[in-house]
């Protein structure tokens, strides 16, 4: 999908901020990490395989046992909002098919799942009284991969905030929201807890901010509020921070084990586009100085926005109030990168120091406008989280990685998914170029199990290893689903 004058994943109209003054700049090339002999192709033992989903995008049964809209459900019923009209309300009805899934999972192989827990069907009302079938729902979801020796990661919030908070108070754009996220995760965690221990507060903030608010047109996700000026999208970001902060603190507090904590981001990604050590240095500079990750993924890493991206926004910037970067940079057990594609860059003398290529064209893309081949950016994102924002001891893991494509289905039934196969197999060659290289990189978590509700292109973008004929609910592995097996059970990308 194009994504309002933002490409999804890429900087296109956020370029001309001026690099910031975290890390090193220009200093000399940085040496890699010490390698671990012998290197690649072999993930190590414990290398966490996974599939991601999201509630809203899978779940359906948007009406039962007492969930209430999210701002996704409205949005959807506005004409024109999603392609074909599409809706969730019954998506790959996994609330009801949810054990066969499971099954396919573990028939797959995978060892942990990444799913995310629906706000509206826990909490319907966005803040008070929490619904025990909601609850319910996603313990029998957690034991039933537990049954399958498969490791639940949760994600507190995929982008369906409760509808209710939107009439009172607009979502994102008030405080309140921050705060009544942290009570809604006290809730999840109170009553899960006990079988979940890998917890993700927010996935990818760029998305339901910049790209749910925005000045002059309509933006293409929920709630689609046009605002007045850039300082009330900067606003949303900063309250969707605070959210994360306060989020983690409750959910450490509210846990009865021990347990991990994680942000799910998907920052720019900037790959030196010959590997010189100017271009390397170019990459770093461009990664902590455009916009998208300097007021995102570097305040919620350190607990500071890049000054330069501050005095760039000028008037524009959030309104920060006392003790705010302290709750945002919140201490971070595992950070979740969604990759999907990057930007190449080169060093240039101009006065950011760096030049990003624009792309051609002809570009090889998936099946997806924003989604360009990329695959070095798997490796590129790994190690600038480390070397640029000076995090080189956090564990990674990747949250999401995957591609729609156009599928063959054979007259067998067969589904042939070639492109999917090749996309992943050149982008997992990168992870395990910098697993070998001893970045610490523990998961992989392929985006996603099952075709599914792709937000504004509804569910004509097919992203799933499984094919879903939404007319029947049938699933069909595809031709990648039995490709990512093999993977997982070698342990290797060959
Ligand atoms: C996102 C989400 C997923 C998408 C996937 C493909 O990153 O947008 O986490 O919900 O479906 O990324 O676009």
């Amino acid at each position: 999908m194009t994504r309002h004058s933002f490409t999804r994943r890429g900087v296109l109209g956020t370029l001309g901020l001026g690099s910031l003054a975290l890390g090193s700049s220009g200093g000399p090339p940085v040496s890699p990490a010490p390698a671990k002999q012998p290197a690649g192709p072999d993930f190590p033992a414990d290398f966490q395989w996974g599939v991601a989903t999201s509630a809203f995008q899978i779940e359906g049964a948007t009406g039962e046992d007492g969930r209430k809209p999210s701002v996704w459900d409205t949005f959807s019923r506005i004409t024109g909002r999603v392609k074909g009209g599409d809706t969730g309300d019954i998506a790959c009805d996994h609330y009801r098919r949810f054990a066969a899934d499971v099954k396919l999972m573990a028939e797959l192989g995978i060892k942990h799942y990444r799913f995310s827990i629906s706000w509206p069907r826990v909490v319907p009302d966005g803040r008070g009284a929490v619904n025990a079938k909601g609850i319910d729902f996603y313990k029998r979801l957690v034991d039933t991969l537990r049954d399958h020796g498969i490791r639940p990661h949760a994600t507190l919030f995929h982008w369906d905030s409760p509808q209710a908070l939107e009439d009172r108070y607009g979502s994102w754009r008030s405080r309140e929201m921050a705060r009544d996220f942290a009570d809604y995760c006290t809730a999840v965690v109170s009553h899960l807890g006990d079988r979940v221990t890998d917890w993700m507060t927010i996935n990818e903030i760029f998305c339901f901010t910049y790209m749910g608010y925005g000045v002059g047109s309509t933006p293409q996700h929920a709630p689609g509020t046009v605002v007045a000026r850039k300082k009330d999208v900067q606003q949303t970001v900063h309250h969707a921070l605070l959210a994360h902060g306060l989020g983690c603190q409750a959910i450490r507090a509210a846990s009865p084990v021990p347990c991990k904590v994680a942000l799910v981001t998907n920052c720019d990604t900037f790959v030196p586009v010959v590997e010189t050590p100017e271009n390397i240095a170019a990459a770093k500079k461009a990664f902590l100085a455009e916009e998208h990750n300097g007021t995102v993924i570097v305040p919620a890493l350190t607990g500071k926005y890049g000054q330069e991206v501050l005095e760039s926004l000028g008037k524009e910037a959030p309104e920060i109030r006392e003790g705010d970067m302290e709750i945002i940079g919140q201490p971070l057990d595992v950070l979740g990168i969604n990759l999907y594609t990057g930007n190449y860059v080169r060093a240039a003398e101009n006065s950011r120091g760096y030049e990003i290529l624009r792309m051609p064209e002809s570009y090889p893309k998936m099946h997806m406008p924003w989604l360009n081949l990329v695959p070095e950016s798997m490796y590129w994102a790994v190690r600038l989280v480390g070397e640029a924002i000076g995090k080189k001891d956090l564990p990674l893991v990747i949250s999401e990685n995957g591609c729609a494509t156009e599928d063959q289905m054979s007259g067998s039934g067969e589904v042939f998914d070639l492109e999917r196969v090749l996309y992943l197999r050149s982008y997992l060659r990168q992870a395990s170029r910098a697993v070998a290289e001893g970045y610490p990189l523990k998961g992989y978590f392929q985006w996603s199990l099952l075709d599914n509700f792709e937000w504004s292109c509804g569910y004509e973008k097919r992203f799933g290893l499984v094919h879903v004929d939404f007319q029947t609910q049938k699933r069909t592995p595809k031709q990648s689903y039995r490709w990512y097996q093999q993977v997982i059970r070698e342990g290797r990308v060959m």
